[in-house]
């Protein structure tokens, strides 16, 4: 295990650069500059060279709202990108750890297992699902994981998705006063704890299949913005605003919490956003 090579792709991104910390020595990052993987002959010549002991993908079209208008190009690295990879994975023998989303559910059902049933409303959500079914078809040896709401240091890439906290503190900065949405309600994640259980996973050679990975707890954006200010020492107004109020391109869904059947629950969200804004 010790010798194990550990591939992360996307490993300039949030979650990437976490787990390249987890993974240590073992850990080997490639991002785009080193493996594009829209590539498809070229990612399967680099994997076969490599010769990888698991694969991590970690690279993801990730802006809800842009994929509305960017359709082909979050179905490139969303859909098409991971059935390439889970086949080259299936052809070296090596099992590949792939991150969905909690935006593949509709939010009806508010909770959700890891067997309930996808019902995603935005394109995002379309191709995120539709990746999912790539990799089980593609791949017997594979880890699904669904996750939400990340939040951490930002990843390397300029282009890596900054987390909502970054966001609320950039706006604090510049105004007095923040809007954040009081009825959409989601599960969050420290993208250090999440990249810890993602190794234990892999360590532990748990069965393969779905899992859910987030810290405990639930909360809206309003809530989670609340925690930020309060934690930061930040002195704002914050106003609750309805999800109708907010217009966004993308819909999303009202309560998509994702409930974990299968390991040990993660710390509760608020321990880790103290720890993130204060150590
Ligand atoms: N962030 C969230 O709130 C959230 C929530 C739920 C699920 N997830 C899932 O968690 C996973 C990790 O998300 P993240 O937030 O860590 O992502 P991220 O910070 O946006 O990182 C994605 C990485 O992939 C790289 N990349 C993009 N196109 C590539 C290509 N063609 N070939 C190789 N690399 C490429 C990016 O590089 P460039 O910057 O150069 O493009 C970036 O370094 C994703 O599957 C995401 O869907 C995230």
């Amino acid at each position: 295990m010790q010798n194990d090579k550990i591939l992360i792709l996307g490993a300039k991104g949030m979650l990437g650069g976490q787990l390249l910390k987890v993974f240590g020595a073992r850990a080997i990052g490639w991002d785009r500059q080193e493996c594009d993987v829209t590539d498809f002959d070229d990612t399967k010549a680099r994997l076969a060279r490599l010769k990888p002991d698991v694969v991590i993908n970690c690279v993801a079209f990730n802006d809800v709202d842009g994929a509305e208008d960017k359709v082909e190009a979050a179905y490139s690295l969303n859909v098409a990108a991971v059935g390439n990879l889970a086949a080259v994975c299936k052809e070296l023998g090596v099992p590949l750890v792939h991150f969905s989303t909690n935006y593949v559910f509709d939010g009806k059902a508010g909770e959700y297992q890891e067997q309930d049933e996808p019902n995603p409303q935005s394109i995002y959500g379309k191709t995120k699902h539709q990746g999912e079914i790539e990799l089980a078809k593609s791949t017997d040896k594979f880890y699904l994981v669904r996750t939400s709401v990340l939040f951490g240091p930002k990843g390397e890439s300029e282009l890596s998705k900054k987390s909502f906290v970054d966001l609320m503190l950039d706006l604090a900065d510049k105004s007095g006063t923040v809007k954040a949405v009081k009825d959409e309600t989601n599960s969050l994640t420290y993208a250090p704890d999440l990249a810890e259980a993602v190794r234990q996973l892999v360590d532990d050679k748990k069965p393969y299949g779905v899992y859910h990975i987030t810290n405990s707890g639930q909360a809206s954006w309003y809530d989670f913005a609340a925690e930020i200010f309060k934690l930061s020492g930040k002195k704002v107004e914050l106003v609750p605003v309805s999800a109708s109020e907010f217009a966004r391109k993308a819909a999303r869904p009202t309560k998509a919490v994702l409930l974990n059947t299968k390991l040990p629950a993660l710390r509760p969200w608020q321990e880790a956003l103290k720890d993130f804004l204060t150590i």
